[in-house]
Formats: C-alpha cells, sequence, structure tokens
C-alpha cells in the first residue's frame, strides 16, 4: 500500500490509466438484485464490481481537482481532501482480484476504514471552498462541488451496499434459507429499502427535527404542527438514509422559519405536507408560513459558496470535523447497533441515535448555519433522477417539492446539469 500521496501537480501514470476507465452506473434495482437470493458467486462478483468501480470513480475526481488552480490545490483543507483521495485511490487500485469470501472480507475491512476516514471529507471541502471563493469564483466552485459530492454519495452507495450485503451473507442465522433474503422476511436489501413509504418518512423526520427544535429554542417557543395528507400509502425503493437526509433538511428549514419568524402567533402556523403518487413518481410538497425566502437570498439558495455570512459559516464548519451526510454513514459498534424494522424505523435495541462526534447536517442544532444543507439535498435529490425545487412566496412561505423517481428503474446520475466529465 502506498503511503505517500503524490503531488498534486505530477499526475500519476496508474491515474492517467484509471482515468479512461468510464464509470459503470447502476439502478436501485440493480442494487438490490443480487441481494436478493445471495449466494458467494453473487457476492464476489458484486466485490468484484466494487474494486474496480471506487478507483475509477475516484480517479475521474481526482484528475478534476488536479485542473484546478494550483493556489486552490494548495490551500490546506483542498490538499487534506485531494491527499485523502489520493491515499484511497492507491490503496483501492492495488486491490488484487477477489475470489474468496476471506478475500471479501478483507476487502471489506478497507472499504471500512475508508469510509470512517473520509468523514472529514464534506467539511473539509466546504471549508477550502470558502476560503477559495476570492480565486475560483462562486459558479465554478458549485460546478465542482456538485460534481464531487455526487460522485462521493456514488462511492459510498457502492461501498455501504457492498458491506451490508456481505453482513448479511455473514450472518446466515439472520436468512437461515440459504441467505435468501425475500421480502417477507426483510424490506431491507443492504441499503435499500423496498417499500419505503413516504408517510413514516416525514413522520420520522418531522419528529426528529422538532426534537431538535425544542433542543434549540427551548420548550417555551412553540414549533407547528406538521400536517400530513394526500396519497398516505404511496411506497417505493429507495435508500432510506438519502430520503430521511433531504426530508429532514427541508422540514428543518420549515420549522426554523416558523418559529423564528412567527414567535408571536400562538399556535404557529402548521406545515402542510402534501404526498402525492403518479405512475413513475412520488412527489412530496412542504409547504409553510414562515415569511418567505427574501429577494436578496435567492441567488445564493443552491450555491455551496455564494451568499452572506461566510465567515460564520466557517466558524460553524470548524465545530463539525466530521461529517455524515448520510444517515446510513452514521454506523456505531454492532454492539450498540439498532436495526430497523419492517417499516424503515428504528427497533429499540441499540441507539442508532446520530453519534455526537458524526454530526450530521440533518442532526445538527438548527442554529449552527453552514449554509450547504439545501444545495446538498439538491444532490441527493438527482442523484437518483430525482428533484428539489423551491418557491419562495416573499412574506408568506415557502413551498417545497421532492420529486422522486419511484420505479427503482433510474440508473445513477453521475452527471450534474452543469456537469464536468463523470
Ligand atoms: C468517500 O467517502 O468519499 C469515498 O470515496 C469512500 C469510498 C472510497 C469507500
Amino acid at each position: 500500500m502506498c503511503s505517500e500521496p503524490s503531488p498534486p501537480w505530477r499526475p500519476a501514470s496508474a491515474l492517467d490509466e484509471w482515468v479512461q476507465r468510464e464509470a459503470r452506473p447502476i439502478s436501485l434495482r440493480q442494487l438490490t438484485f443480487f441481494g436478493r437470493t445471495l449466494t458467494e458467486n453473487r457476492l464476489l462478483s458484486v466485490a468484484n464490481y466494487v474494486r474496480t468501480e471506487l478507483p475509477t470513480r475516484i480517479a475521474h475526481r481526482l484528475r478534476d481537482m488536479q485542473t484546478l488552480p494550483y493556489v486552490v490545490v494548495t490551500n490546506p483543507n483542498m490538499l487534506h481532501v485531494y491527499e485523502q483521495y489520493n491515499k484511497a485511490f492507491e490503496k483501492l487500485r492495488r486491490v488484487p482480484e477477489i475470489r474468496t469470501i476471506a478475500d471479501n472480507d478483507r476487502y471489506c475491512d478497507v472499504i471500512h476504514q475508508t469510509l470512517e476516514e473520509h468523514l472529514t471529507v464534506i467539511p473539509r471541502l466546504a471549508m477550502g471552498m470558502l476560503e477559495c471563493h476570492d480565486l475560483m469564483g462562486a459558479d465554478r466552485i458549485d460546478k465542482f462541488m456538485n460534481t464531487l459530492l455526487r460522485s462521493r454519495i456514488s462511492r459510498r452507495v457502492i461501498a455501504e451496499q457492498h458491506l451490508a450485503l456481505t453482513e448479511t451473507f455473514n450472518s446466515p442465522w439472520k436468512h437461515p434459507d440459504a441467505h435468501t433474503n425475500t421480502e417477507s422476511q426483510n424490506d431491507f436489501v443492504g441499503e435499500v429499502f423496498l417499500r419505503c413509504n413516504a408517510k413514516e418518512v416525514v413522520e420520522r423526520c418531522g419528529k426528529m427535527a422538532t426534537e431538535l427544535a425544542k433542543q434549540a429554542y427551548g420548550e417555551d417557543l412553540p414549533v407547528p404542527e406538521i400536517r400530513i395528507q394526500g396519497h398516505l400509502g404511496a411506497t417505493f425503493p429507495y435508500i432510506l438514509g438519502h430520503l430521511e437526509y433531504i426530508v429532514g433538511e427541508l422540514l428543518r428549514n420549515s420549522i426554523q422559519a416558523v418559529t423564528e419568524r412567527r414567535r408571536n402567533h400562538s399556535p404557529p402556523p402548521p406545515i402542510d405536507v402534501l404526498i402525492c403518487e403518479a405512475p413513475q413518481h412520488v412527489i412530496i410538497r412542504i409547504s409553510d408560513q414562515g415569511g418567505g425566502i427574501s429577494r436578496d437570498v435567492l441567488p445564493s439558495l443552491w450555491s455551496f459558496a455564494k451568499g452572506a455570512h461566510s465567515q460564520t459559516r466557517l466558524q460553524n464548519l470548524h465545530k463539525v470535523p466530521k461529517m455524515a451526510a448520510t444517515m446510513q454513514e452514521l454506523k456505531v459498534p454492532d454492539s450498540e447497533r439498532c436495526d430497523r424494522d419492517k417499516n424503515g424505523n428504528f427497533k429499540t435495541r441499540g441507539k442508532r441515535q446520530p453519534d455526537k462526534s458524526l454530526s450530521s447536517l440533518t442532526s445538527r442544532s438548527p442554529t449552527l448555519r453552514l449554509g450547504m444543507g439545501l444545495p446538498m439535498s439538491r444532490v441527493y435529490a438527482e442523484y437518483w433522477a430525482g428533484s428539489l425545487e423551491v418557491h419562495s412566496l416573499e412574506g408568506y412561505g415557502v413551498d417545497a417539492f421532492l420529486q422522486i423517481s419511484k420505479l427503482g428503474n433510474k440508473n445513477e446520475q453521475l452527471t450534474t446539469r452543469a456537469s464536468m466529465d463523470a
């Protein structure tokens, strides 16, 4: 394993070779296909897909970083990110073909360690980009961030799915029928929840966001009620952590706006959530009466770099050294692990509560503003071919529209609308 990262200004020939390879995107359906009836051969075949896919996808992003202005890559935060990726690339590209379950177990240890190490990536990247604002310009920063974050989600998805499948395979007691992960036994295949119910996700995230708001504002300040209506039975396959992240962020924003701007209303006006199921999509509309977004803030709403308060954001980011921007990244030791029940709720056995040291965007206090919740949520929404839009009715409130592709047959979207190469 290579320990010394090569300097950013001198591309390694191995990198050139890996950059030539195309990423091979997959759909949610494909992610679950192998896991439904898990055999040794299938698990090894997934392992080898992940083995070649991770270094390929990292190589593309390393090359992007090499094309940034030199002063940007030498920014200490950016250099940290570059070195993390270079180290991971050097380690992962050297993994030989996985032929046995023992090989796979060793490979899973490497993936596990890399996932842990990369928890510092998002805050360091966000700080680096804010610090380099004047050197790069906001539009270029946003393009770069969108591509890099989407690619990061994609790698973590395939890596975590493989870890989850391996865990299932290695625990035959959970699935006595020769590792058959049938739907009646478990609605999860790896990290994919086959019957994700929009209403239950909104309820769960609403509860969490309300709790956080009460902690932040005190019990005396009333928080708005969350009312849900529409197609309450709508279900679809999805990675719960992704959906919880987006819905959690939207509800947090709405609760915050209503609580802060409608202090004199008792009770405060409710937040209305409408779920609408169409043949191909599920749409979740979240409407609040928190006063809307002022015109001067709108242009920076989706930006990682634009907007005021960059010094405060930098200070706040320093308080979040590790960030798990997917809920399923919040792994805790097995002894404390809490499984989901068949509805996706956390069972009470363990404490799969967000670990304070791995503070996620969703679990941080609403008063700690990092300025990346919305753009990050859109990266998540678009990754599985969905969309996220926000309409502000200035002086009244906000309507947020989240559209989810419900059939699970769309490939992960590795390129962004204004993308660099994938
Ligand atoms: C990331 O977290 O950015 C990764 O790329 C993780 C993956 C290499 C396992």
